[in-house]
């Protein structure tokens, strides 16, 4: 695929959920094969849709640091596909009903209303294996441990763990910071950071795709609390009011619903400050998209 020439994110975004796709289909065990209920239950979260974000920002960092899109599989292709798998089994396992409990995701029931619980669990776990061989396969094998470290007990589980630990408590903009930064950003930061290390970036551009994907993924979690506020359930495809239910620890919560409309306005503007002023690229259009997105 050629690099980007459009600057309207709309097109971009869809072209690159298209190129996710398939690649998602391509990578996904066959249904026909066994295990085949667990092989239906996988493809069902994963390919029920979703923004596919993680993946779109590894591309555009991607690109952005210069890596090669000649081949016919650029390298950065299976470690797409891998933070999809990856935050598909997140969504599985946080909507189960020792979690989360909901119903809904993606716009239709979720993995444990539709296969039970049991299967929900294995095709979490179905999902993460093979995200580690997809990422294993770029060859690069600090590309595995960012992985890794991101959606571990640092990253992503602490979140998931002191997210759970917060449930009925008030909680602090501090506190709140520290569990999305894990829950969520941690994810969103590496997928930029994959991106630019799988096009062999210097330090300097690495250390500004970080700094700016630190604060996209927190302010990505923060608008997430929002929209369960305020949000529309059918663009969402999840239900709204599901965090006021569990007395989750949200950012609206700890500091008010305008100061978190602020709050994360002031994370995006300042992950378009990474780049320069008169820069014109697509990773500044996607914070911009983040800062107003609906769904
Ligand atoms: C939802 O993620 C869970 C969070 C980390 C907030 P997304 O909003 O990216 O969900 P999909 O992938 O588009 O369904
Ligand atoms: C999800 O946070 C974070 C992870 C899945 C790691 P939420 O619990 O707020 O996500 P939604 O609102 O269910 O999508
Ligand atoms: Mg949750
Ligand atoms: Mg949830
Ligand atoms: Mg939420």
């Amino acid at each position: 695929m050629m690099p980007a020439e459009t600057t309207d994110i709309k097109l971009y975004l869809d072209k690159l959920k298209g190129v996710t796709d398939a690649l998602l289909v391509r990578y996904l065990p066959r249904e026909d094969e066994e295990p085949q209920l667990l092989h239906r239950a996988m493809r069902y979260s994963v390919m029920a849709g979703g923004k596919r974000l993680r993946p779109i920002l590894a591309y555009a960092a991607y690109e952005y640091c210069g890596g090669s899109l000649q081949e016919e599989t650029p390298v950065v292709y299976p470690a797409m596909a891998a933070l999809e798998f990856v935050h598909t089994y997140s969504l599985i396992h946080d909507d189960l009903p020792c979690m989360d409990d909901d119903d809904l995701r993606r716009g239709i029931p979720t993995c444990h209303k539709k296969f039970g619980e049991a299967v929900a669990v294995l095709a979490g776990d179905a999902l993460h294996d093979i995200a580690f061989e997809l990422m294993a396969s770029t060859g690069l094998p600090q590309a595995v441990t960012e992985l890794a470290t991101a959606i571990g007990t640092e990253g992503m589980l602490g979140g998931q763990m002191a997210d759970i630990e917060a449930e009925g408590r008030k909680v602090s903009r501090e506190d709140v910071i520290n569990i999305h930064r894990r829950k969520t950003g941690a994810l969103i930061r590496c997928s930029v950071r994959v991106g630019a290390l799988l096009a062999d970036a210097d330090e300097a551009a690495l250390q500004r795709l970080s700094a700016y994907g630190e604060k996209i993924g927190l302010a990505f979690q923060i608008i997430d609390d929002i929209l369960d506020v305020e949000g529309d359930q059918e663009l969402m495809g999840k239900k709204v009011g599901s965090d006021s239910r569990k007395q989750k620890a949200t950012y609206p919560e700890a500091v008010g619903i305008e100061t978190a409309y602020a709050d994360a306005n002031k994370l995006i503007r300042e992950a378009i400050t990474v780049f320069d002023e008169y820069e014109d690229n697509v990773l500044k259009l996607l914070a911009a998209y983040i800062g107003q997105r609906k769904s």
